[in-house]
């Protein structure tokens, strides 16, 4: 079993994106059985709450449905995970600054292989979205690939 969490601020956006299209490759892969995937946010602001609207009807648009309520990463998820995925550099900074000891901190990589950010749609407007799904699906396809 190799379980994977993503991780963005607020969960509501890329990180539930990033996980819903993860677990769509992992399906098509015939792979379900073998993995644990879950998202969740270095912020609390928004816990409980679903995944932002915009990012859902987007993903809709693609197949892809987003589920579950926000949380924000615990202590317990480095001990749990074998991969956290960051969405973009402050998230990784954040992630490796809360990690409990130096084998927990390396399980804290980037969703792009480049080292860029998975920009912040939040704020911004639909094309934002649609930017996330495609770094989402592409470099989902690389992480998958390496994880199996
Ligand atoms: P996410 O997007 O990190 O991709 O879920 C955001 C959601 C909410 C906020 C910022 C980013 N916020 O500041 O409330």
């Amino acid at each position: 079993m190799t379980r994977v969490l993503f991780v963005c601020l607020g969960n509501i956006c890329r990180s539930p994106t990033a996980e819903a299209v993860f677990r769509r490759l992992v399906d098509d892969a015939g792979l379900a059985g073998e993995f644990e995937i879950d998202s969740a946010g270095t912020g609390g602001w928004h816990a409980g709450a679903p995944p932002d609207a915009r990012a859902g009807s987007a993903a809709g648009r693609r197949g892809v449905r987003l589920a579950g309520a926000a949380r924000q990463v615990t202590e317990e998820d480095f001990a749990r995970f074998d991969v956290l995925v960051a969405m973009d550099g402050e998230n990784l900074a954040h992630l490796r600054s809360l990690a409990p000891d130096e084998e927990s901190a390396a399980k804290v990589r980037l969703l792009r292989a480049d080292g860029g950010d998975v920009p912040d749609p939040y704020y911004g407007g639909p094309r934002g979205f649609e930017d996330v799904l495609d770094l989402a699906e592409e470099e989902g396809r690389r992480l998958l690939a390496e994880l199996t």
